[in-house]
């Protein structure tokens, strides 16, 4: 008989101050400016700042605001932040935690998930296609002198 272990699978869990020696580490983030603008943000009323692991390890990191109407079944995450460290990339993890995100996070009341990337990131706008998330919107001005482009989805329940 041969028994083989099942992969490790990514899950996502609360950031602590542990990680943040790590996430100032990351060359590129996709809406902050690095440690200090990421604290800020997760410091927000509604943000919350997650870390994605495979078995022990952590691969990513991120934040995620709740907006919207839930009652009017308008509820939206909106990813503030997602980024995979650069050893971890083109492993499918960034398309896992967007994933994990819309399992977990969306509901009836909160169908939306949206994402505004830089109108210049165009590593991010091929990976969000390449995951089947479309562009919805050009956000005028979002980053400062340069437009974001927003990507959403809607999960059927
Ligand atoms: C964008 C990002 C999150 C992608 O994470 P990742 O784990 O490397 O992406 P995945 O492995 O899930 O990629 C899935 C598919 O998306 C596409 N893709 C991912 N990165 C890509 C890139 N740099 N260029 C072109 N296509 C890309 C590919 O089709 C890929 O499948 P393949 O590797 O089998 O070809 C990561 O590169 C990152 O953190 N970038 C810096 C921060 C950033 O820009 N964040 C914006 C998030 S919106």
């Amino acid at each position: 008989m041969t028994t083989i272990a099942p992969p490790d699978a990514l899950t996502i869990g609360y950031l602590t101050g542990q990680h943040f020696a790590w996430i100032a580490s990351m060359p590129q983030f996709n809406q902050c400016s690095g440690l200090k603008d990421f604290k800020r943000l997760i410091e927000r009323k509604n943000v919350i700042g997650f870390v994605a692991r495979v078995g022990p390890t952590p691969v990513g990191f991120g934040a995620y605001e709740l907006t919207g109407d839930v009652h009017a079944g308008l509820g939206q995450v909106v990813v503030r932040e997602l980024v995979i460290a650069p050893e971890s990339r083109r492993r499918g993890h960034g398309a896992m935690t967007l994933w994990t995100l819309v399992r977990l996070k969306l509901d009836p009341g909160r169908p939306y998930l949206s994402l505004t990337v830089d109108e210049r990131n165009l590593d991010a706008q091929r990976w969000l296609r390449a995951c089947g998330v479309k562009a919805v919107n050009v956000a005028r001005g979002y980053f400062g002198d340069r437009d974001g482009i927003t990507f959403q989805l809607r999960r059927e329940f």
